[in-house]
């Protein structure tokens, strides 16, 4: 009701609350490429859809006279207990959306209370963000790249940064096929863009004297010209020149990730770091199975927002089996999210919590931190707002009874 209040007083919304005019919205914002990174997805983008579909399929049921006046929204993971179920997805390359990328982010996150979880292809490194974000809560995204010492590296950073637990993303082994940034030729990586982890640590700045350089040609293309001014803008950002820079893209981009990453090599993560670790990209049930033998303690249900293989399930279909295998160990879900009534449903059907991207992504191309704490607080009162109404006085209350 304040939110009308307000209306009359003249208040207007900073972005748009419906998730369709929020997209189209960015959409009209940014430049081409940046968009095309952001909304788009794997192939025709059909578990893009699938995604949506899944969450549009599923009906809550409320149930009348519960005297639900107030609503407890908090969550529990890991002994930290959070706000409201929503964590803030781990978005690489958020220069693309806005200037200020995670450092609005964060900032939006920590003044909400709500986890961010920083990318490790973040555009700004995690030692700012966190500075940024005073004691708020973080979580630390990791790929497993071939150097072993700089994913290392990466989670003893994340620790000293009061990261409270560890994401490993198991879904981008390989970069997924996703036509509209081949139709552009944009990879932002190449043009160093969401290169602040690398970019930032001792071991991969090691690395660079010796990486073989890309071949440049005699006679540079207005596009070549561009990314050289991008990695230009980037090497004085980060104190590299230009020549380290190309060097960084090239090394970056042949060891982010390693495709031959097996269930045994996890016992060294566990090794490295006590913090909790939660597998991201978890469909399949033995996959879940399998995580709760080897000691894992969260998952993730996640097809990385449909980035990665076109055809894919929903991920909302497979939550229920997931969680079932899962036995004790918390479920999250991420891809598709779009509303508090979609948590909603997301936690009636066994999630603890949701992670929400591309939506945050789009306030933060609109309106910076602004935009992303709006985006947030929608989703965020919506549920509120969807839980009284369905007739439940807390979040973690939200059961298979409370649909069809
Ligand atoms: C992502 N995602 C992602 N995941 C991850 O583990 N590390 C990353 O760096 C990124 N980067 C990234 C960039 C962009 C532009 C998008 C859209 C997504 C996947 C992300 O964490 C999450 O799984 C999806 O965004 C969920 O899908 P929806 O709900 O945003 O469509």
């Amino acid at each position: 009701t304040q939110i009308f209040v307000d209306g009359l007083g003249g208040a207007r919304p900073l972005v748009p609350v419906a998730p369709e005019r929020l997209q189209e919205a960015a959409r009209r914002k940014l430049d081409a490429p940046a968009f095309a990174y952001l909304a788009g997805g794997a192939g025709a983008e059909r578990t893009m859809r699938a995604n949506l579909d899944a969450f549009a399929a599923v009906k809550l049921v409320p149930r009348r006279l519960c005297g639900s006046a107030s609503r407890d929204l908090s969550v529990e993971l890991f002994g930290h207990t959070y706000p409201a179920p929503v964590l803030l997805a781990p978005l690489g390359v958020l220069e693309l959306a806005h200037a200020e990328a995670d450092l609005a982010v964060g900032r939006a996150a920590a003044a909400l209370g709500v986890p961010f979880i920083f990318s490790s292809q973040a555009s700004e490194p995690m030692e700012e963000v966190a500075a940024a974000m005073g004691d708020a809560p973080r979580w630390f995204q990791l790929y497993w790249g071939t150097d072993e010492e700089v994913t290392r590296s990466f989670v003893r950073r994340a620790e000293q940064c009061g990261a409270q637990a560890i994401v490993l993303t198991l879904d981008t082994t390989l970069l997924g096929w996703r036509p509209r940034d081949l139709d552009l030729g944009h990879l932002p990586f190449l043009r160093g863009q969401g290169l602040a982890q690398y970019l930032t640590d001792e071991y991969f700045r090691s690395r660079l004297a010796g990486a073989p350089l890309p071949a440049t040609s005699p006679r540079p293309s207005p596009a070549l010209l561009r990314t050289a001014a991008s990695l230009g803008a980037h090497g004085r950002k980060f104190g590299l020149s230009l020549s380290q820079m190309r060097a960084a893209a090239a090394h970056f981009t042949a060891s982010y990730t390693r495709p031959d990453l097996q269930w045994d090599d996890l016992s060294r993560l566990r090794g490295w770091t006590d913090l909790p670790i939660v597998l991201k990209g978890i469909l399949h049930p033995d996959d879940a199975r399998e995580a709760v033998r080897r000691g894992m303690d969260g998952l993730i249900v996640s097809n990385h927002g449909g980035r990665q293989i076109d055809g894919e399930v929903g991920s909302l279909t497979v939550l229920p089996r997931v969680v079932e295998a899962a036995g004790e160990l918390p479920v999250l879900i991420d891809s598709g999210v779009r509303t508090g009534s979609d948590v909603a449903k997301a936690l009636a059907m066994g999630a603890r919590a949701v992670l929400l991207g591309r939506p945050y992504a789009y306030g933060l191309a609109l309106a910076g931190e602004a935009g992303v704490a709006e985006v947030v607080r929608n989703v965020v009162a919506e549920f509120d707002l969807t839980l009284g109404l369905l007739g439940v006085h807390a979040a973690r209350d939200l059961r298979p009874e409370h649909l069809a």
